[in-house]
Order: C-alpha cells, then structure tokens, then sequence
C-alpha cells in the first residue's frame, strides 16, 4: 500500500503542492526498494535521492515562503535543518548497521509525512494571511 497525500495536505501554492507529492512518490519508492531490494547499493542510491530532493524542496520552499513574506520564516527554516539533521542521521545509522530495514521506514516516513502535514497548515495560513493584506 502506498502513501498518498491527503485533501487537507495541499496548501493551495502550486510550487510546493507538486513538491511535496514528488517528495511521496519518491518516498513510495524508497519504501518500495528497502522493502524489497536485496541490493543494498540500489537502496542507498534511492535513500540518497530522497536526500538531495528534500534538501532542493526545502530551499524552494524557504524562498517560496520568503516571497509571501513569512513573518516565522525563521522558525520555519531551523525546522527543515532539524529535519534533514534528522533525515542524515537515520541514512548514516542505516548504513552503519544500526537500525533494521522497518525503523529505516518508519523513521523516514515520521520524517517526511510529519513535515508535509505541518507545512500545509502553516502555509495554508500564511496564503490566507497575505491574500488579506
Ligand atoms: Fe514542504
Ligand atoms: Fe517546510
């Protein structure tokens, strides 16, 4: 079964909409590799993927933000360091043997499903905000 974003996670800004559903589709396939690929280069090559786009998605995302003018802009840019903080050290703690394949997931999932829910409603608030200045 594969995740899929929900009504509620669109935040109604176009750039980060299709983002955050290329962030699930590569999450799909990363849990897809770990979960079935006996080749461990082939899943750090997907584990390493998903790093690099959330690492992109967060940069176009702190502009994006800084363009609507986002008065926590701050805040919100020391989450995405805690959280590719958070994303590295899972991928390290992966490669050097010490979590399993389901803590893998279950931590990446946390990870990304957790941003994309916050995101949407504080950028859906945020929109709202600007569009009433
Ligand atoms: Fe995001
Ligand atoms: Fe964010």
């Amino acid at each position: 079964m594969s995740i899929q974003m929900r009504e509620e996670d669109f935040t109604g800004n176009a750039v980060i909409d299709a983002q955050h559903q290329t962030l699930v589709e590569l999450l799909n396939s990363t849990i897809e590799s770990v979960r079935e690929s006996c080749d461990l280069e082939d899943i750090f090559l997907k584990l390493f993927e998903l790093q690099t786009y959330v690492d992109y998605h967060f940069r176009c995302e702190e502009i994006e933000m800084g363009v609507l003018d986002d008065p926590e802009e701050f805040r919100h840019i020391n989450h995405h360091h805690n959280l590719l903080y958070t994303l590295n050290k899972c991928i390290s703690h992966y490669g050097s043997r010490h979590i399993k394949n389901d803590q893998l997931i279950e931590e990446i999932c946390q990870c990304l499903l957790d941003h994309i829910c916050k995101d949407s409603q504080q950028i859906k608030s945020y929109i709202h905000q600007h569009s009433l200045q």
